[in-house]
């Protein structure tokens, strides 16, 4: 850890620190890119030093706080594009032109990175607390009996817990994807709600029903079908978002002991606070049908890409009208999952803050 880290987390973040965020895909820096981002309020230059590793950089030189993004890099280091002053992967001054000794105070913070599952991860808190073992585990991953799409990234504008909100709500897909995910049954099958050590889990069986259009032709078999949403959502802000078929018949109350011919994908969302109005939100499908089949791998890929805008336009309205309503709003039971996530969040939150004073 360079000596110049800044060992402290922000009292007034209204965003956990001490966790892993998806910062960008990894595609998105590539070669000399230096790519300016904003997380959780923080302005960052992410780049890739001379091994290729990814780093993520304080964007401002502490000279006269030009942007480093406006700069560029030298042999794996940044050199800022006012004066010169030059910062390694650890934030620290390694050059500074016509100064003679390099001053004391020359450094930005460094935050901590880790590149996993074709993702660049970021630590926006203590960097002695960032542990790589965190980081979610996903269950598959290597596994080449799975598919797995190119999944994307689209910005909202909307406070990133209304994603979280949504992405715990089985129930909107009968009305905000009525031509792709809503089947009979969406509207109004109750939902189940559990605790889970790292989060919320909402979901409901629907038995003997068609499947819905952009299941329809992916699935190994015809006709009536049992269908599993399963939504889960893991502190801080990913949600894995499961559907299971079943011939109807073989569902029920549990995802175990499923027949062979199962179908299940598994849709990841790692959602990232850009500040308390604006959010990254990153995705990818796992699937166990026709793995190898190129068109089946783009469709997931471009209908899920579609849904999720869809999704998008209704959170950008939620954020704008939830920032103007001059009363209470009501919550419906459909709430009650992400109610519960958002109370354990901000315990980890509360807690985070009186741990620094
Ligand atoms: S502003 Fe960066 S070196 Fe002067
Ligand atoms: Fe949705």
């Amino acid at each position: 850890m360079s000596r110049y880290a800044i060992k402290y987390i922000n009292p007034d973040a209204e965003f956990l620190q001490n966790a892993w965020y998806v910062a960008v895909q990894s595609g998105e820096i590539i070669n000399d890119t230096l790519l300016p981002l904003t997380l959780m309020g923080e302005k960052l230059v992410l780049y890739r030093d001379n091994t290729g590793k990814a780093v993520a950089l304080e964007n401002a030189c502490p000279h006269r706080k030009l942007p480093l993004s406006m700069g560029k890099l030298v042999g794996g280091a940044i050199q800022c594009g006012y004066h010169g002053l030059t910062f390694d992967a650890l934030g620290q001054c390694v050059n500074a032109p016509t100064q003679g000794i390099i001053p004391d105070n020359a450094f930005v913070r460094s935050y901590p990175v880790v590149e996993k599952y074709g993702l660049i991860w970021i630590w926006m808190g203590n960097p002695t607390l960032a542990d790589e073992t965190k980081i979610l585990d996903i269950k598959d991953y290597d596994n080449p009996d799975w598919g797995l799409t190119e999944g994307g990234m689209l910005e909202c504008r909307c406070h990133y817990l209304y994603l979280l909100d949504n992405l715990l709500d089985p129930s909107h897909v009968a009305w905000v994807h009525k031509t792709s995910f809503a089947s009979d049954g969406t509207e109004d099958v109750p939902l189940v709600i559990e605790n889970t050590e790292a989060g919320v889990v909402v979901s409901r069986w629907i038995n003997s029903i068609d499947p819905p259009p952009y299941y329809a032709e992916l699935l190994p078999f015809s006709g009536k079908v049992d269908r599993l949403q399963y939504y889960e959502a893991v502190m801080p802000s990913v949600a894995i978002n499961m559907s299971t078929y079943v011939r109807t018949g073989f569902g029920g109350n549990s995802d175990e002991n499923l027949p062979e011919d199962s179908y299940r994908m598994r849709s990841y969302h790692f959602i990232t606070p850009i500040d308390a109005h604006s959010t990254r939100y990153h995705w990818f499908q796992h699937y166990n049908t026709n793995t190898s089949d190129e068109f089946v791998r783009q469709k997931l890929n471009e209908g899920a890409r579609t849904a999720f805008e869809e999704d998008r336009v209704i959170l950008e309205a939620v954020d704008a009208g939830m920032s103007e309503k001059r009363r209470p709003n009501l919550d419906l039971r459909l709430d009650i999952g992400a109610r519960k996530f958002r109370r354990k969040l901000s315990v980890l939150i509360d807690a985070e803050k009186q741990s620094i004073h």
